[in-house]
């Protein structure tokens, strides 16, 4: 009755959610969240740059402390979520109109604050998120266009000078595919290895789509192409949305597609867990931001268990 306990049988580190601050005042939601269900929890929001630098060096992590204090009390790991990522940018930063020099000192301030406050507290951190757009080209955003790649290898090395023990990922979406988007992030992380910037792991965000999933053995061959490089990998926001309303069909295959998400991380050794983008289709961020979509998560409104709860323990 545990997808934790049952993932850690089989040589995992961890089964996990995301979660949200806002989320804490529902009771039924914090009982299974704060569970032996879950081994490790994500902060949706809260540790992201626009929340917690409001103004230039000026940092609030009470929201960030709150989810980590209570998943530390359930005995929960935390996967620190993010430090470099084109969306949620304070406005100070996103409006201002800084030079590359200072644009450096501004990002290596935030992450040494940010990894320096959860030092030695946290298992990882997704240091840069999403820096390849979707046709393969270095994502164009305030970093990318300013400073160039290089604010990648900053990033990892002050995360790591803040805190030595995180492991330090790369996270994007879309790598469960092959393709323009994979060939440029491979590359982008054999750079990273090969000039020694302390790059630990690539998370597989797991943003799926019903009846889109490749195969699980599919799947762990992109990972492996990571793990070949010295370096874990973990689903970190596995969700599989479908147009609604669902019917009794798209559930089933929805089954299937965990099952195959799951079974990917399984068949890779250094697939170190897999984490759900919140657990319940109550608080799941698809319908507010693909129209017509809904019903990603394996728990419904009710927290009632779907297929896709099976499918993940079939998986595990
Ligand atoms: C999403 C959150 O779930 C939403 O609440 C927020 O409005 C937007 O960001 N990839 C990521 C996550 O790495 O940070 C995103 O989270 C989902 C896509």
């Amino acid at each position: 009755n545990s997808l934790n306990a049952l993932a850690k049988s089989k040589g995992k580190l961890y089964f996990g959610s995301a979660t949200d601050n806002p989320e804490f005042s529902n009771t039924a939601y914090t009982k299974i969240l704060f569970s032996d269900m879950f081994g490790q929890i994500t902060p949706g929001n809260s540790m992201k740059w626009g929340p917690t630098e409001p103004s230039r060096d000026t940092y609030t992590y009470a929201q960030g402390d709150v989810v980590l204090n209570d998943a530390k009390n359930a005995s929960q790991i935390v996967r620190a979520h993010n430090l470099a990522w084109y969306e949620q940018l304070p406005n100070w930063l996103s409006s201002g109109n800084f030079d590359n020099a200072t644009l450096q000192t501004i990002l290596t301030d935030h992450v040494t604050s940010a990894a320096t406050h959860y030092k030695g507290q946290v298992y990882a951190w997704d240091v840069v998120n999403e820096p390849v757009d979707d046709s393969g080209n270095m994502r164009s955003w305030l970093y990318q266009d300013k400073v160039g790649t290089s604010y990648i290898d900053l990033a990892f090395r002050a995360a790591h000078a803040a805190d030595p023990n995180a492991k330090l990922y790369l996270n994007d979406y879309n790598l469960e595919y092959s393709g323009a988007k994979f060939n440029t992030t491979l590359n982008l992380v054999k750079q990273l290895v090969a000039q020694g910037t302390p790059i630990h792991g690539v998370g597989f965000e797991g943003h799926m789509i019903v009846g889109s999933v490749p195969s699980a053995a599919n799947i762990a061959s992109q990972m492996n192409q990571f793990t070949a490089l010295g370096l874990e990998v973990a689903i970190t926001e596995l969700d599989i949305r479908q147009t609604m309303p669902e019917t009794a069909a798209q559930r089933m295959q929805q089954k299937t597609d965990y099952q195959n998400m799951v079974g990917a991380c399984m068949l890779v050794t250094k697939c170190v867990g897999v984490t759900v983008w919140d657990y319940t289709d109550l608080y799941s961020w698809v319908p507010s931001t693909f129209s017509g979509q809904g019903a990603a998560c394996p728990w419904d409104n009710n927290f009632a268990r779907k297929p896709a709860y099976d499918g993940i323990v079939l998986g595990l």
